[in-house]
């Protein structure tokens, strides 16, 4: 009887402490999928307003639609870092710019049993299928950097976006030629001759930034004239072909170049010297990202000038986010973009963000 009195006590003590470890996701969780069987036990509580303590610890999967990109590089390396940092199990895959590949990469990590998802989308377009796959199967997701639209991402409210405003760097590339000394307008004749190099036209980044980047001439009362855009689909390799070919075929013509990004930037560079052309003298160059690589060529005047693209802002943003997500938030609808600023880099200002 004595017996039986202790283990039903010590029962009733377990249940306690369990329930009160519940309620305490403060507590680091190094077992890797007990938030999982938390949340699976929890039923939902639609609750915007104080969201717990985030829980460190716990697996998280990353999926990256290319690794080869130098930008998302520097990215992933970010979030690798500060997830490592905070205690979690991270492991990154490669999508190859396949987005099949990628979807089979969620399932193996759904499978898994992943306590939550950080996805940087290879298609904007799969992003509806990719949103069905993580909300079928509960796990708490961050979108980062191809972002979809608000409805694409309302149907789950365990479901966050993170990136930046494209339409913001697109319109400071344009300041970047609005500020030179002649505007942009390198041989006088009254109008703003230049070639675009797009990154992947399916990418809300690449259309934003080619339309907002002239945008701020007209808007400014300047005269344009577009000689060239062709796809370079983010790749420095394609930024130099490209500018190569508009250069023999435009010549002197050519007073700017736009690059969506820094990598095709510095195709371009290579492309601009190997022409026996000289920037901020007779051509203007202006990229996004501030890649080492352009901070570098901005330093030394061979770039007019690029935009921040944030990563390690980005990446902290993302894993608050998921924190949240993980400490039971849920986001409303039309409310779930989370956006980090861009910041203009000049020779002026280039030394603030050199390592
Ligand atoms: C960056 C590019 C990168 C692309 C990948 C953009 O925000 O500026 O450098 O290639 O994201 O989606």
């Amino acid at each position: 009887m004595k017996k039986t009195l202790a283990l039903l006590l010590s029962v009733l003590m377990l249940v306690t402490l369990l329930a009160a470890c519940g309620g305490d996701s403060g507590t680091p969780d190094t077992s890797g999928d007990s938030q999982q069987e938390e949340n699976a036990g929890t039923p939902e509580e639609p609750s915007n307003d104080e969201p717990e303590a985030p829980a460190a610890g716990g697996t998280v999967g990353v999926c990256i639609y290319q690794f080869t990109d130098a930008f998302m590089t520097t990215y992933r390396n970010a979030l690798q870092e500060i997830l490592e940092s905070k205690g979690y199990n991270v492991t990154t895959v490669d999508g190859a710019n396949d987005q099949a590949k990628q979807n089979e990469q969620i399932n193996t990590f759904i499978t898994q049993g992943v306590d939550a998802l950080i996805i940087n989308p290879v298609m904007t377009s799969a992003a509806d299928q990719i949103i069905a796959t993580v909300q079928a199967a509960g796990i708490p997701t961050v979108l980062i950097n191809r972002e979809p639209t608000a409805d694409q991402m309302a149907v789950y409210d365990k479901l966050v976006y993170v990136g930046c405003d494209a339409r913001q760097s697109g319109t400071m590339q344009g300041e970047l030629i609005l500020d030179t000394p002649n505007g942009g307008d390198i041989n006088g004749d009254g109008k703003v001759s230049y070639i675009m190099v797009q990154g992947d036209p399916e990418n809300v980044d690449a259309q934003y930034r080619t339309e907002f980047s002239v945008k701020a001439l007209t808007d400014a009362g300047v005269e344009v004239e577009e000689l060239n855009l062709t796809r370079g689909d983010w790749m420095r390799e394609r930024g130099q072909e490209i500018v190569a070919n508009d250069l023999a075929q435009f010549g002197s013509a050519v007073e700017v170049v736009f690059c969506n990004n820094d990598d095709m930037a510095i195709g371009a560079l290579q492309a601009i010297q190997a022409a026996g052309r000289k920037v901020n003298e007779d051509i203007y160059l202006v990229g996004v990202d501030a890649l080492d690589a352009a901070l570098e060529e901005v330093k030394n005047g061979n770039m007019t000038g690029t935009v921040l693209n944030d990563a390690n802002g980005q990446a902290t943003a993302a894993v608050e986010q998921m924190e949240l997500l993980l400490g039971g938030k849920t986001f409303a609808a039309g409310e779930q973009s989370v956006y980090v600023d861009y910041v203009k880099v000049t020779p002026d200002n280039v030394g603030d963000f050199m390592g």
